[in-house]
């Protein structure tokens, strides 16, 4: 039976770029929803960037752009990584969209008309300098259990306690410096202790993992707290109705976020939004989502659809963290990889076929292990499946005319038998046992290739007696291969279209209960290469470049030297001292390499590009190709001389500087503020 699905997958925060542990989920949710609409259902996948909050707002400040310009350059930024990646949404639109406001706000009405909505004042951590209230994560101070410097008001990276900002020993504003004051402010409320018995039973009947449902028991034992859903201006967010300079907390208007998106596709394709969320509603809707957010959507969700009159999610689908070799994926190990990253270095589909073998249904947690995923990479897609067509493709072209043999003869039960899998892999990515699936479909492919070995086509090749056979056999063999491509094109979507392109037919699983004969096929062309060590290596950033490239010269003028102020560098002649407002006439600020080249022709100098916030990437040649390889730059901060006057060169203008240390022991060492710096922001 035909079933009408809407899938969604959580909203990334539209401040900064997608990294390799959001592409578990997507990855995750995109496998799910390809294998439902390759068994005929009526699925749609929808989802936007998460646009608003304080952090967004102020990053926009610091790259002196509006929020808006801000959250449409990430939106691009994000839908490019996605679709590279494959990931095939329906819809990607954006929680600050004409959609989100007038749900969220009709939302928030229909809870307050149900009297679920109360108002209450508080006090609240005030920046005076910077004339905005502050979120615990903007307030940092000392731990007041272990007594650890520069924590956030929240919780203690060093000791894990967590607290209130006011426990914070020397608090101060992470925006200003200044510390922080107490202020009175009206805050409104949803009362979710309203929906306590209903939810109780909710989360246990069926739509939650059953790890995560007695998770949630927690929750109730000491009461549903009422949650805090508004915020005061200035908020880049949504304006709560009937208030003057009230805005709704980001997550109010994130969750709704998943109707603006339905609600745009339905009216982009003429469906009745009613039927994905009307309180009848005949459609089944599902979440993808991190364990950190279960909170949101497990309690607050359900319990805003309910109050509001909406329907329910069928189910909540929750996965673990990704670690990288182990650990925890961290800036300074250099594992926190972007999806631009390595996009730049390898093919999407072998981290979707990596990300596939690992996944399950449960909330664990899976490892990204190198080792493991270049060996599963090149030893199973490329080795096991590609090999097949590789090998089979030529004997077609060379004996049979290209065409596919008019009959399997006796091997037709071998493919008949390889084809009754199907029901049993579907099942598995129905189930998300992702890991059982490619369990199951490289068994199929281990029996294939142990056939070709044993039918051996290489030596029938040489008697033209046996040419009929080996055409059969090769025929065989492709058929198989289709087969495999199909069963593993919920995962591997574009090798998948590469390869049925090349057998000239169309993506259709139930097609493959028979194999195809008398069909023309198109002359073999590689469909997936293998990795390099050395590549899959580098996408851990190296924290510094190799001895054996340190700079032999001296670094060329374009790289300044930084110094201490009034000393020496390299025995040059004393600098005389400088005045402050020398000083503040040099306009520093952080730059994001954005890419970075060899420039022909110069022997020493890297082309640079870097992004500083404005509307196009600064170019800049710096004399540090000694010491480093231009792909370890891309994406990395440093700090740059802005307000340089543009300098011509033989190979072009060069707009400004980067600042890099150099001495008699080594360098040149580009400079980088710490992580959390974002680029654009002045250095003073
Ligand atoms: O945790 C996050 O990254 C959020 N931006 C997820 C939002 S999911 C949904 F509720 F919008
Ligand atoms: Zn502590």
């Amino acid at each position: 039976m035909k079933r009408k699905i809407l899938v969604t997958s959580a909203l990334p925060y539209a401040n900064g770029p997608l990294h390799l542990g959001h592409l578990v989920e997507y990855t995750q949710t995109d496998i799910w929803v390809r294998y439902h609409k390759l068994r005929g259902h009526d699925c749609t996948y929808v989802c936007a960037d998460d646009a608003h909050g304080t952090p967004i707002m102020l990053r926009a400040q610091s790259e002196g752009i509006t929020p808006e310009t801000l959250v449409a350059r990430m939106q691009t930024e994000h839908l490019r990584d996605f679709t590279a990646f494959g990931i095939g949404f329906d819809c990607y639109h954006s929680t600050h969209s004409p959609e989100n406001f007038a749900i969220s706000q009709e939302i928030y009405r229909r809870l307050r008309a149900g009297e679920h909505i109360v108002v209450r004042e508080i006090e609240q951590a005030y920046d005076p300098v910077a004339g905005i209230f502050l979120p615990d994560r903007f307030i940092r101070g000392t731990c007041p259990k272990c007594g650890a410097a520069d924590q956030y008001g929240d919780s203690c990276e060093v000791c894990g306690a967590t607290y209130s900002p006011t426990d914070l020993l020397d608090a101060v504003s992470a925006i200003s410096g200044a510390t922080p004051e107490r202020r009175p402010t009206e805050h409104y409320f949803f009362a979710l202790g309203d929906f306590s018995d209903f939810l109780r039973q909710w989360i246990h009947s069926g739509t939650l993992q059953e790890e995560m449902a007695n998770k949630l028991d927690e929750w109730f034992a000491t009461g549903l707290a009422d949650w805090d859903i508004s915020r005061d201006a200035p908020y880049f967010g949504i304006p709560i109705p009937d208030t003057q300079d009230k805005f709704f907390y980001v997550w109010l208007d994130a969750l709704p976020g998943y109707m603006a998106a339905t609600r745009r596709w339905c009216e982009e394709h003429g469906r009745d939004f009613d039927t994905y969320w009307g309180a009848d509603a005949e459609s089944e809707v599902y979440h993808f989502i991190g364990k950190d957010i279960i909170y949101f959507h497990a309690l607050f969700w359900p319990a805003m659809l309910k109050g509001a009159g909406y329907r329910l999610p069928t189910a909540v689908f929750t996965h673990g963290f990704m670690t990288v070799n182990g650990a925890k994926m961290s800036k300074s190990r250099g594992t926190s990889i972007t999806a631009a990253q390595y996009l730049e270095r390898l093919e999407p589909e072998f981290l979707r076929y990596y990300f596939a073998s690992k996944l399950h249904p449960r909330a664990e947690d899976i490892d990204l292990n190198l080792e493991d995923f270049l060996l599963k990479g090149n030893g199973d897609l490329v080795g096991k499946v590609v090999n097949l067509a590789a090998r089979s493709a030529g004997f077609i072209h060379r004996y049979g005319g290209g065409r596919l043999a008019p009959s399997l003869g006796e091997d037709t039960d071998f493919y008949r038998e390889l084809a009754a899998q199907r029901e049993g892999i579907g099942a598995a990515y129905a189930e998300r046992d992702y890991a059982r699936a490619i369990r199951d479909i490289m068994a199929l492919a281990d029996r294939v290739n142990a056939y070709v070995d044993r039918a051996a086509p290489w030596l029938l090749a040489k008697d033209p007696s046996q040419h009929e056979a080996l055409l059969r056999v090769a025929s065989t063999t492709l058929n198989a291969f289709r087969l495999l491509v199909t069963l593993l094109s919920p995962v591997v979507p574009q090798l998948a279209r590469r390869s049925l392109d090349f057998l000239h037919c169309p993506l259709d699983w139930d097609a493959t209960a028979e194999p195809l004969l008398d069909h023309d096929i198109a002359p073999y062309q590689h469909l997936l290469q293998r990795m390099e060590k050395t590549i899959v290596d580098s996408l851990i950033a190296s924290p510094s470049s190799p001895a054996s490239e340190a700079p032999k010269t001296k670094p060329t003028d374009q790289t300044p030297k930084t110094q201490a102020p009034g000393g020496s560098a390299e025995g040059a002649e004393a600098t005389p001292t400088i005045s402050i407002d020398d000083f503040t006439r040099v306009e520093l600020r952080v730059a994001r390499i954005v890419a970075a080249e060899a420039v022909e022709g110069a022997e020493k100098l890297l082309r640079l590009s870097l992004d500083i916030g404005e509307d196009k990437p600064r170019q800049v040649f710096a004399g540090i190709k000694a010491a480093y390889r231009p792909e370890d730059l891309q994406g990395r901060l440093t700090v740059m001389v802005a307000n340089l006057a543009p300098r011509k060169m033989r190979f072009g203008l060069s707009e400004g500087m980067v600042l890099a240390a150099s001495g008699p022991e080594g360098g040149p060492f580009l400079l980088s503020p710490d992580s959390g710096a974002v680029p654009g922001m002045r250095i003073k």
